[in-house]
């Protein structure tokens, strides 16, 4: 597993990606993306994390994982490995969006400790349908020890 910045994975990312979604985005869009110094995933060549670096919190951007390959907990060690990087650094939260018709991705942050946090009403549209958006958090817990102590 890789930590990256920078643009030197955009095709990647994009090739994966494309076989993850029904909406994939373009490389365009990846390129935009990791050009912003906020910007930083983990990657091995089944799958990858994408988040935004916001000071005290990380969103989640994306993440995917090769069809062939799932099923054996490699978003698991995606999302593992941000939250440990998330403990060194200090932060605070990880949330993200996911589409509320996504089981098994509900299923992935549920399993990671993560909390529901909201939703956001027709928030993804898809063929003239619409969708809402479940909002997902998890705390650092460090972080959570600091604020009883405080
Ligand atoms: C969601 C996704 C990233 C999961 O990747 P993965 O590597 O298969 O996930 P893991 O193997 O770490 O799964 C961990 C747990 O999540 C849950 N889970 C994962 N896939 C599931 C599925 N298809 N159905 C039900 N639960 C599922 C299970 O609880 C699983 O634990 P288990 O295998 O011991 O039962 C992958 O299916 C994917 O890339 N989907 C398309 C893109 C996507 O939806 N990304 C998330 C957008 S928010």
């Amino acid at each position: 597993m890789l930590l990256f910045k920078g643009k030197t994975y955009a095709e990647v990312l994009t090739t994966i990606h494309a076989q993850c979604f029904t909406k994939p985005w373009k490389e365009d869009q990846f390129t935009s993306l990791l050009d912003l110094p906020s910007t930083f995933g983990f990657i091995d060549e089944k799958g990858f994390i994408l988040c935004s670096d916001l000071g005290q919190d990380i969103e989640i951007l994306t993440l995917a994982v090769l069809p062939e390959f799932r099923r054996k907990g490699l978003a698991s060690a995606l999302l593992n490995f941000v939250q440990k990087l998330m403990k060194i650094q200090n932060k605070k939260s990880l949330f993200l969006e996911v589409n509320c018709t996504n089981e098994a991705a509900i299923a992935l942050y549920k399993k990671n400790g993560f909390q529901p946090n909201g939703t956001r009403k027709n928030y993804y549209h898809e063929n003239g349908a619409t969708f809402d958006a479940l909002c997902f958090i998890w705390q650092n817990p460090s972080d959570l020890i600091d604020e009883q102590e405080s």
